[in-house]
């Protein structure tokens, strides 16, 4: 099995990271653009494995498109990330054409990759990769929806005083602080509804802390997170590598699911070895539904922007 890693970045080498220390591949290249940072990365975490006990071989590259040849799983974080005040969305123009170089390059060498999808705007960039490419839509998947349940996770957490690992929750829609569904209804607690101990006021503080979660960050740290982006990155290549259909919330393109076509949008998938498998169709109510649309039109006009670059 062989990885790669489009970005050295923060968010690109934390998935790295989290590949190596789980032991994902046999194989694992992380490129990047700037001169010797894959290299130096790739090189700082090899002097990790005999502390962390991992056999996975490291190498960076700058630029060099035929190192990452043959790989099963590619990743790619590359572009800017968000400053402080910023939404994903102003951030199109410039990782547009980042984004559609790299997947152009990536497949010369990679033809039968799964490609996975980070890169900000993540549901427009998943578009254009999808569009760039040609592949069949398995083929492509965004991750927002994991990062965005994981975080939803987190928020509950506090507000019920348990462990995160025993609550089950899910963001669907797009992966933007306005265009973002966590879904409430549908959380649970080890089984039972969190709405049988959180009042409406206190479901409606975590909804809408999950919704910035991103932007909450950023404001604190003064660029994008990485920490939980690289693990649900890296949670992602897991489900595929090891097959484990494992159902994550996932940017995939909609053929008439969910009320949507000719977009990609955050939806529960299962994800396994051919890439995102199946679409899980949770039963919306009308008003979930109605902000599942609202959220594909903001989505949509985003990709419109494609279309001017
Ligand atoms: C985030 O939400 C980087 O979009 C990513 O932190």
């Amino acid at each position: 099995m062989k990885i790669t890693v489009v970005g050295a970045g923060a968010v690109g080498a934390t998935v790295a990271d989290n590949i190596a220390r789980k032991e994902l591949s046999e194989e694992l290249v992380l490129l990047d653009i700037k001169e010797g940072l894959a290299e130096g990365k790739a090189m700082d975490m090899m002097q990790t494995a005999t502390l962390l006990g991992f056999d996975t071989k490291i190498t960076g590259s700058t630029n060099d498109y035929a190192k990452t040849a043959g790989s099963d799983v590619v990743v790619i974080t590359s572009g800017i990330p968000r400053k402080p005040g910023m939404t994903r969305e102003e951030l199109i123009g410039t990782n547009a054409n980042i984004v559609k170089g790299v997947t152009e390059n990536i497949l010369k060498h990679s033809p039968d990759a799964i490609i996975i999808v980070i890169s900000n705007p993540m549901d427009t960039m998943t578009q254009l990769a999808l569009q760039s490419s040609g592949l069949p839509k398995e083929r492509i998947i965004g991750m927002g929806g994991i990062l965005d349940s994981s975080r939803f996770k987190f928020y509950l957490s506090q507000a019920l005083n348990c462990s995160p690992a025993d609550l089950n929750a899910v963001v669907i829609g797009g992966h933007g602080d306005t265009t973002m569904i966590p879904l409430i209804r549908y959380a649970t607690w080890n089984s039972a509804p969190v709405s049988e101990f959180l009042s409406e006021e206190q479901q409606q503080k975590v909804v809408s802390d999950t919704m910035v979660g991103g932007a909450t960050l950023t404001k604190l740290i003064g660029t994008s997170a990485w920490y939980a982006p690289g693990a649900a990155g890296a949670a992602l290549v897991e489900s595929i590598v090891r097959d484990e259909k494992k159902l994550f919330a996932c940017c995939v393109a909609l053929e008439g699911e969910y009320g949507q076509k000719d977009i990609c949008l955050g939806v529960p998938v299962i994800i396994g070895k051919k890439g995102w498998e199946k679409i899980i169709d949770y039963k919306l109510k009308e008003k979930e539904q109605a902000e599942f649309n609202k959220s594909a039109d903001a989505v949509r006009s985003m990709n419109d922007v494609l279309k001017t670059l």
